[in-house]
């Protein structure tokens, strides 16, 4: 079992002043220091991006990617290794400069940047954009605007994968990280996208939590929303 008293205890403190991200710097920070862990933290890829690819190889070649949320790196790393023009952006630059640190030679671009308010350039660059468990360390409140600022990133016919824990609307929403229901996934298609595969996947390492995974596709004649 992952240990994220200390993650959930920054949430809790971050959210009562009103500022619902800043505790990821601090625990990065914390971490850095020896002080904390960080709980998604796997020095591996994400197992279900892995077999995602394995049953449904993508087009990479001469096609660029983008990493939301990228941690520590190792799904960007992943993607490059495929053959993506990889770009990965986090909101903690501590997390980048560490993952700078920890892959010197890497072909990935990583930039700190948030969700929330991402670089204008990219917007309609991407052929494929990777979103695993970001938008549910963000209060629903914030999911709407980084749902619509993922499906600006894509070009037209792009392609967006998107992982994430799964609850009934009726279940608690219970602690950080906080699970996204069905409606809230699908919210991907009010901005120009159609879903292309659906899954329903069990977490590798706590297999009673539930995971959607699910790949969109940016329609050709979509107008990219403001
Ligand atoms: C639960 S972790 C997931 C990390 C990685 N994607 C994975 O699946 O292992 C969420 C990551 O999103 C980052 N993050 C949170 N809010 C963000 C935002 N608004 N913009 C960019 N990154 C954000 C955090 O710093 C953290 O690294």
């Amino acid at each position: 079992m992952r240990d994220r008293k200390r993650a959930r205890e920054l949430a809790a403190e971050f959210h009562r002043k009103g500022d619902p991200t800043g505790w990821f710097e601090v625990l990065y920070r914390e971490a850095e220091e020896g002080k904390s862990n960080i709980p998604w933290a796997d020095y591996h890829p994400t197992p279900h991006l892995v077999s995602f690819w394995m049953e449904h190889p993508q087009e990479t070649a001469g096609k660029s990617a983008l990493v939301t949320g990228c941690g520590l790196g190792d799904d960007a790393e992943q993607l490059a290794a495929w053959g993506f023009r990889t770009t990965a952006f986090d909101i903690s630059e501590t997390a980048i400069r560490n993952t700078r640190k920890r892959v010197p030679n890497s072909k990935v671009e990583y930039q700190a940047a948030t969700l929330l308010e991402p670089p204008k350039v990219w917007r309609g660059q991407f052929d494929f954009v990777f979103e695993a468990n970001t938008l549910q360390v963000l209060p629903a409140a914030l999911r709407p605007q980084a749902t619509k600022n993922i499906a600006a990133f894509l070009r037209p016919g792009g392609r967006l994968l998107v992982i994430a824990r799964r609850r009934e609307p009726s279940d608690p929403i219970g602690e950080m990280p906080w699970p996204l229901t069905r409606a809230e996934i699908s919210a991907f298609t009010e901005h120009g996208l159609e879903e292309v595969t659906f899954d329903i996947v069990p977490d590798v390492n706590e297999p009673e939590v539930r995971r959607f995974r699910v790949l969109f596709q940016m329609r050709d004649s979509a107008t990219q929303q403001q």
